[in-house]
């Protein structure tokens, strides 16, 4: 296995290979590309595949590491897993395209995504996204501030986020705000800007972007408070404790299936 080592030449854009496809970078880069993965990058890299049976597996967390340097993932973070994994770029931009959470712009100090799927949006995710976007000046993937400066945020929209019956939520560095307001996420958003990291409703304490990238990655310098906090909510366990006061149990599994109707012969 070979890791990329920021030669110049063979990161030069002119340098690359006939069969690679080149994914169109949003913002532009500099015509030489700065060794940016450093030996402790080299190194977490290593580890992050020594995991897997399959070098391949590690794309993801890899993909999340490169943004824990970066910020995003640009080409040269494209080329950096592919040669770490021996993959094709087009490969690994097949990847990172088609997840949201792998971004082709550089991110502020902190990623703000605001639930506005149906649940949210009828709550008030609509109304919180549109107040923040007009405060900020910004629209979808769009960095108010210096990306990745103090007090940068990148807004988003975000699909649901598995926290309905917390609605309307956003979230921080992918950190949960529940039961937001307008007022309340115009605040929060004021607190960022200040340099502030107020505590998320559960979950652990708010760090940035990129330090919740090399957590994502599977790399954690400070374990302990990465998992500290409340992971659950009240309103999630209510249906439980409802059924437990109550003796309400569900029905046991049959130990076969139940015969079902014969369908009608295709004609
Ligand atoms: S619709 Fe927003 S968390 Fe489900």
């Amino acid at each position: 296995m070979t890791l990329p080592g920021g030669n110049p030449e063979r990161n030069s854009p002119t340098s690359v290979a006939p069969d690679e496809v080149v994914w169109e970078p949003v913002v532009a880069e500099p015509a030489i590309v700065a060794p940016i993965f450093d030996e402790l990058t080299r190194q977490r890299t290593k580890e992050i595949i020594a995991r897997y049976p399959q070098s391949r597996s590690a794309l993801l967390p890899l993909l999340h590491l490169v943004q824990s340097v970066e910020g995003f993932v640009s080409q040269d973070g494209i080329r950096y897993c592919a040669e770490a994994l021996e993959l094709t770029t087009a490969e690994v931009s097949a990847v990172a395209t088609f997840y949201t959470m792998y971004k082709r712009t550089p991110c502020g100090e902190h990623l703000v995504s605001v639930c506005t799927n149906t649940l949210c949006a009828a709550l008030g995710g609509d109304d919180i996204y549109a107040r923040l976007s007009a405060k900020l000046g910004v629209g979808h993937e769009e960095t108010a501030g210096e990306p990745g400066a103090p007090g940068s945020i990148t807004l988003e929209h975000a699909e649901c986020l598995a926290a309905c019956d917390l609605a309307p939520v956003l979230q921080v560095n992918y950190e949960y705000f529940d039961n937001q307001t307008v007022e309340t996420a115009e605040a929060l958003v004021d607190a960022l800007q200040a340099g502030q990291k107020p505590h998320p409703t559960r979950g652990a304490p708010l760090t940035d972007f990129k330090t919740v990238e090399m957590e994502l990655a599977g790399v954690f310098p400070d374990l302990a408070r990465s998992v500290e906090g409340p992971s659950v909510a009240d309103e999630t366990l209510r249906g439980a404790q409802l059924a437990a006061d109550r003796g309400w149990r569900a029905p046991a599994m049959p130990d076969s299936p139940p015969d079902l109707p014969a369908l009608p012969e295709k004609k």
